[in-house]
């Protein structure tokens, strides 16, 4: 059931890139990157088999020593980590595909058992999230995170430059600024985990200071047109509160506008209407991706209304890696198995069918270079 008519599988302009269709893989943390930080061999097979996404966006990587907020997720910071990066990047590339590395920190989300001194994690105020986060031994009370220093600051922004610049030497097409689900640059967004009185708290034009110091030092790096932003308004994960998220990101995103950005990836789940949908469209005004909960249905429908360019599809493509075949023909999706989302081996990761019941395993296919 051929139909080409829907407005997903129009090409594209988006930043530097052409891409051959409208639906992007979302990033999605998988938690299998050793105790070095460096992503798995099978990571290559992994987003190999997801080429066909017009744009891959990567799991949440790492570029600053204080920003890793969970065990087992990877870094770009050594030599090591993005000679494993080369190979995911290469074999994207051999079979057709684009894939960009999102930069993480996770600020106040993290335990001291994750850094060599067990140091307190950081953040904009001393303020610890509510409940448990998952430590080196397992899950554990939050500790109230230490308030950054002003002068630590240019050093956070600075580091999304490094990762850019890593990002692109270990072959990414560029790179997405995470600042969604309470990490540390939505931490500074919201005024209710930003209480500072300096130049980076106060009104929203100085809680997104951060995060337009971050954008800077990447667009500085590699090109705006090789730059995205994710943002999470409606998100209240990880004890994110804001008083007025709907006067909030608007404004953020009226900030990000003149800045060239290639895209600005939004999560503003489908199935509660998108309710920030239109006024983010409206104030940023560049290419605009949307994300949570969309079908093909929902995908169809807020593209062809015009109120965003792509769509992009995170818990789908875990179980489908041929996901953009199986929306264009109307073939039915597989279930992910969330039991292995996070952490685990080959299983639940690499060992999805593809509609024709294969598994698409050949990892000499991916790389023509170590062949030859
Ligand atoms: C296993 C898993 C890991 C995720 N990791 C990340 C991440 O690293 N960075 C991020 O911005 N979002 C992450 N997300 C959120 C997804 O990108 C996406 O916003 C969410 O799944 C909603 O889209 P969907 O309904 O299409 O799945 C993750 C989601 C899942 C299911």
């Amino acid at each position: 059931m051929s139909t080409p008519t829907s407005p997903l599988f129009r090409p594209a302009r988006v930043g530097a890139w052409e891409l051959p269709n409208r639906v992007v893989m979302a990033p999605m943390t998988r938690s299998r990157a050793d105790d070095a930080r460096v992503p798995p061999d099978l990571a290559a097979r992994y987003y190999a088999q997801r080429a066909g996404a017009g744009l891959i966006v990567s799991e949440a990587a790492h570029a600053h020593p204080r920003g890793y907020g969970y065990p087992n997720t990877p870094g770009l910071e050594t030599e090591a980590q993005r000679g494993a990066w080369r190979r995911v990047t290469d074999a994207v590339h051999a079979r057709g595909g684009r894939i960009v590395a999102q930069l993480l920190h996770t600020g106040r989300v993290g335990h001291p058992s994750l850094f060599p001194d067990a140091a307190r994690p950081v953040a904009p105020s001393a303020i610890a999230p509510e409940g448990l986060v998952r430590a080196r031994d397992g899950m554990q009370p939050y500790v109230t995170p230490r308030a950054l220093d002003i002068d630590e600051l240019p050093g956070i922004a600075a580091s999304y430059g490094d990762g850019a610049r890593w990002a692109l030497e270990a072959g990414f097409d560029g790179v997405e600024l995470h600042g969604a689900f309470g990490y540390l640059l939505d931490q500074f967004l919201r005024d209710g985990s930003n209480r500072r009185t300096d130049a980076y708290g106060g009104p929203v034009e100085r809680r997104a200071r951060l995060l337009l110091e971050s954008v800077d030092a990447a667009a500085s790096a590699i090109g705006a047109d090789r730059v995205g932003v994710r943002l999470s308004p409606g998100a209240e994960v990880n004890s994110m509160h804001d008083s007025d998220p709907a006067t909030t990101f608007p404004a953020v995103a009226r900030l990000l506008a003149p800045l060239g950005l290639a895209y600005l990836h939004l999560v503003d789940p489908a199935p509660a209407g998108a309710p920030f949908t239109d006024a983010m469209r409206a104030a940023f005004g560049g290419t605009l991706i949307v994300n949570g909960g969309y079908d093909r249905a929902s995908a169809d429908a807020v593209l062809g209304a015009g109120r965003a360019d792509l769509v992009s599809f995170g818990a789908p493509f875990v179980a489908n890696p041929d996901l953009v075949d199986r929306l264009r023909d109307g073939a039915p999706l597989a279930a992910p198995d969330p039991s292995t989302f996070y952490g685990g081996d080959a299983r639940g990761y690499v060992d999805y069918p593809q509609h024709d019941g294969t598994v698409w395993a050949d990892d000499e296919a991916l790389l023509p270079a170590r062949a030859a």
